[in-house]
């Protein structure tokens, strides 16, 4: 995460080890979690989700500039930098990896919903894919911010249907 240097990604600046504990020195994000703005919001007009995506974009290209790919883009891992600003920033990083490694620690994670198909649908531990990943569920982050926001049941009943949008 130390590589990561990007106004729409969580800046790390020091980590310290104990025997018991980690600790990570971070920038403060004032503004919550993203998924709490938006469930308070409702649906957003098309200008303010553009804006929002457009930051999402830019955190994903830093990430890809750098080699990184997050892996679990989702609303609760985007925050908010100030309480009155719009600013997001990508967080939690804790599933990320660089892409150009010999394997995956951990190759099928992700979020169900979020997650693009070929992480999904991996049958090889040792399968291989690219960042394109967190693009996908950007797109999914979109269409939730134009459509299902206020109708999370129907949103939920798609994720989890057998062979509606991807496999799992
Ligand atoms: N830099 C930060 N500044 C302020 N709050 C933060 C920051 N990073 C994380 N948080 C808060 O902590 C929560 C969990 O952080 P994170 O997503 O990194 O961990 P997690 O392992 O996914 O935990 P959880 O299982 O609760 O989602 C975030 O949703 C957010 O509310
Ligand atoms: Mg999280």
């Amino acid at each position: 995460m130390k590589v990561l240097d990007d106004p729409n990604v969580l800046k790390l600046f020091e980590v310290y080890e104990t025997e018991n504990s980690l600790y990570l020195i971070m920038d403060y994000l004032a503004g919550g979690p993203f998924s709490a703005r938006v469930k308070r919001t409702g649906k957003l007009p098309e200008k303010q989700a553009l804006k929002y995506l457009l930051s999402i974009l830019l955190g994903i290209q830093h990430l890809t500039e750098k080699g990184v790919m997050h892996r679990d883009l989702k609303p609760d891992n985007i925050m908010i930098r100030t309480e009155k600003g719009d600013d997001l920033v990508i967080v939690d990083f804790g599933l990320a990896s660089f892409v150009d490694v010999k394997e995956y620690i951990f190759s099928r994670c992700g979020t169900p919903g979020y997650v693009a198909p070929e992480i999904a649908n991996l049958k090889d531990p040792k399968g291989k894919y690219t960042a394109i990943c967190d693009l996908f569920s950007a797109g999914v982050i979109l269409h939730l911010m134009f459509d299902f926001l206020n109708d999370s049941g129907l949103w939920e009943n798609l994720l989890f249907q057998e062979n509606h949008i991807m496999k799992f």
